[in-house]
């Protein structure tokens, strides 16, 4: 099997992460609710992944990283808990994930909200293009940091620099564990990350950071070990948003992974990244029958996310050929985000999105660059 599905989820984890969920799991313990020995490790490990979060993002404390099951929760959070109402104005990217589009939607169809989306320009974001279109009434700008179709990153930093005071969301989905999100608090509003993509940690893990200016209403209330004599759920961060007996054994992963990738090093995880992706850009660009869907070869602003189309060939059928014919596993079709493949030209067909991960190897990209050299003489 060649695993060309990381814009998915990560595989292989680290051997670490596997061995802390099992540590996790063999422990007699809740985190934050009892006080004996096993449930003060269990909050002391928790602690540990927020700490390792805040410093791969260089965040100057831990205590606003919020921790909940993913990366939809924390986005529906920031944008639910918001409370934004009947004429105001928020403006997102035309690459974003349905988990930003679908919220926002609902907020469009039964609040009034005004969500304006920014067009992609060569199948890009640009900063210039958000300062046009923020006035007084624009309370968020929603920013996918790398298109999960294309691989494209958004000029994020040049956009907050571009929008002023204008709080950014930032969907850190496909560039958290990657690319530089150094100093985030200095031009992150509310920065969202999912546990099981580039964090290299398990699914069901996933938070949100939320800046000092920002005040979220809580979407879920209930037990947090903390002033458990009020009947209010307590206004201090992170447990005003987290209410519930947190995910221990995911969040022992998810720390385990964060601190794999500070001792490996995230520049060089990025560096062999893109290594690999320069390598399988060069050469299937050379194939007559296929349409790359992104920034090409030698474009370094982007991800180590590829997709494709090939002459001939359906996403689908293309993606089953690649599994069936040569054991390489892809993603085929939409990738829940319409609006990207209707900003690139490819709704509703979609594409073969190959991702590749720090475990990638060159050989493998070799024999995926044949493959497609093959599949495409089959129908060229
Ligand atoms: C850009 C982007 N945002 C959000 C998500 C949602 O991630 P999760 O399913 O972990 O919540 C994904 C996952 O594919 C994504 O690629």
């Amino acid at each position: 099997m060649i695993y060309f599905d990381n814009g998915a989820t990560s595989f292989p984890k680290p051997a670490q992460v596997g061995t802390a969920i099992m540590a996790a799991l063999a422990a007699p313990a809740s985190p934050g609710r009892s006080g004996h020995a096993p449930a003060m490790a269990a909050g002391r490990t928790i602690h540990r992944a927020r700490k390792a979060l805040a410093k791969l993002f260089g965040l100057k404390e831990n205590g606003r990283i919020c921790f909940g099951p993913n990366i939809t929760w924390a986005l529906n959070l920031a944008l639910m808990g918001l409370s934004l109402e009947k004429g105001q104005h928020v403006l997102s990217g035309s690459l974003e994930h349905n988990s930003t589009a679908r919220p926002l939607a609902k907020l469009k169809a039964e609040k009034g909200l005004d969500w304006e989306i920014v067009p992609a320009r060569q199948g890009q974001l640009w900063a210039e293009d958000f300062a046009k279109l923020i006035r007084p009434e624009t309370k968020l700008v929603v920013l996918n940091h790398a298109s999960n179709v294309s691989g494209a990153l958004a000029p994020a930093r040049a956009i907050k620099k571009a929008i002023g005071q204008v709080p950014l969301l930032l969907d850190t989905a496909q560039t958290a564990g990657s690319v530089d999100l150094d100093e985030a608090g200095s031009w992150v509003d509310l920065l969202a990350f999912t546990g099981h993509k580039g964090l290299l940690g398990p699914t069901g893990t996933g938070g949100l950071w939320v800046g000092p200016n920002i005040n979220l209403r809580p979407c879920l209330v209930g037990g947090s070990g903390s002033r458990s004599e009020s009947l209010e759920h307590p206004d201090f961060l992170p447990d005003a948003l987290e209410a519930g007996t947190a995910n221990t054994h995911g969040l022992a992963g998810l720390a385990a992974g964060v601190e794999y990738i500070l001792q490996v090093g995230r520049e060089s995880i990025r560096a062999h990244e893109l290594s690999l992706t320069q390598d399988f850009l060069k050469e299937i660009i050379k194939i007559d029958e296929l349409t790359l869907l992104g920034p090409g070869p030698g474009q370094s602003e982007r991800v180590a996310t590829v997709s494709i189309n090939l002459k001939g060939w359906s996403s689908s059928d293309l993606a089953g050929a690649l599994e069936r014919d040569y054991g390489i596993l892809t993603r085929a079709g939409l990738h829940c985000a319409p609006l990207s493949h209707q900003a690139l030209g490819t709704f509703p067909g979609g594409s073969v999105r190959f991702s590749f991960g720090p475990f990638n190897k060159p050989e493998e990209i070799k024999i995926g660059v044949k493959a497609l050299k093959s599949l495409a003489r089959q129908k060229g």
